[in-house]
């Protein structure tokens, strides 16, 4: 028997879950515009192929958090897929003040800093492509609420594989996130947060959109960058945090194991900043509450973020 429906709801003549802002204005290609006029053609490679890449960032008391390493690191992804973005660094970064500051945001924030192929033919050549687009979104974020830091992240293990370096590298933060998306809503179907996604080879890579650390007898450990994953700027600030408190911090090929016999596991990335997982595959994270070390890291960034 058919399990097709047999009738269908337009679904764009429905009510939107989610309408931005009206009065929100988006810098795009050099102006600042209107969201309802902000548009991208539907030839555009971005849409097209997911061809393009981008960063999130958080802006803390009127101030973009960690500008210079997201420029970087977008000029990097950018390089890594031969995208020459019509701007210089500092362009970009003169483009998220101008975005920030059109929108009266002087206290808390985020970013959407997008760069993508540009108006193109019907064909996957980068060589028939116009000028890549730069938009740039200054809005509020959607955070998780502050009872999930208590109780911590349930995750399970996902099906899905995280991308295997051989691919466009997962170092690359490239417009095209639907394995990450998948395995995100896999982890919803089965009633957990979050996603850990393992390497085609059954390493511990990184969840959907942050990545991963393990606490085992004091120790911090993160898979290498090498495995496959982005390599986050909260990570790195983590690690930072975490050698200042004198807490040993080790790269190290994990497996699904490791996960199962940890004194304590916590995400970072920009959006969740730093938030325990305290569940894996139905299992508690040692007594199932978030853990000192964790306790005390995510303390020191929001002591750190609160300065910087
Ligand atoms: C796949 C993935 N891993 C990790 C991260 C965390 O990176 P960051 O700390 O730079 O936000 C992100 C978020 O951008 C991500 O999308």
């Amino acid at each position: 028997m058919s399990t097709a429906p047999t009738e269908v709801q337009p679904m764009w003549k429905t009510e939107n879950p989610y309408t931005p802002d009206p009065d929100l204005k988006v810098w795009l290609d050099g102006e600042l515009v209107p969201v309802e006029e902000a548009r991208i053609s539907v030839f555009d490679h971005g849409l097209l192929y997911g061809d393009g890449c981008f960063e999130g960032i958080r802006i803390y008391g009127g101030k973009i958090f960690k500008e210079a390493e997201h420029v970087k690191r977008l000029f990097e992804s950018a390089k890594a897929i031969r995208l020459q973005i019509p701007m210089t660094p500092q362009q970009v970064r003169e483009a998220m003040h101008e975005a920030m500051q059109v929108n009266g945001i002087t206290g808390d924030g985020y970013i959407r800093l997008v760069v993508t192929r540009g108006v193109g033919s019907l064909g996957l050549s980068i060589y028939h492509t116009a000028c890549p687009s730069v938009f740039v979104i200054a809005d509020k974020i959607a955070l998780y609420p502050p009872e999930v830091y208590e109780r911590g992240l349930h995750c399970i293990i996902s099906s899905l594989a995280r991308n295997h370096p051989n691919t466009t590298s997962p170092r690359v933060k490239s417009l095209n996130y639907l394995n990450n998306i998948m395995a995100k809503a896999e982890a919803k179907e089965a009633g957990a947060d979050e996603a850990i996604m393992l390497t085609t080879d059954g390493f511990v890579s990184e969840c959907t959109g942050d990545n991963i650390f393990v606490v085992r007898n004091g120790e911090v450990f993160t898979p290498p960058t090498e495995m496959g994953i982005l390599e986050g700027i909260t990570r790195n600030l983590a690690m930072e945090l975490a050698g200042k408190r004198g807490i040993h911090v080790h790269d190290k090929v994990m497996i699904r194991h490791d996960l199962h016999i940890d004194d304590e596991c916590f995400a970072t990335g920009t959006a969740a900043e730093i938030i325990p997982i305290t569940r894996i595959d139905g299992r508690p994270v040692a007594d199932g509450e978030p853990g000192p070390i964790t306790r005390q890291l995510l303390q020191d960034f929001i002591d750190y973020r609160t300065t910087a």
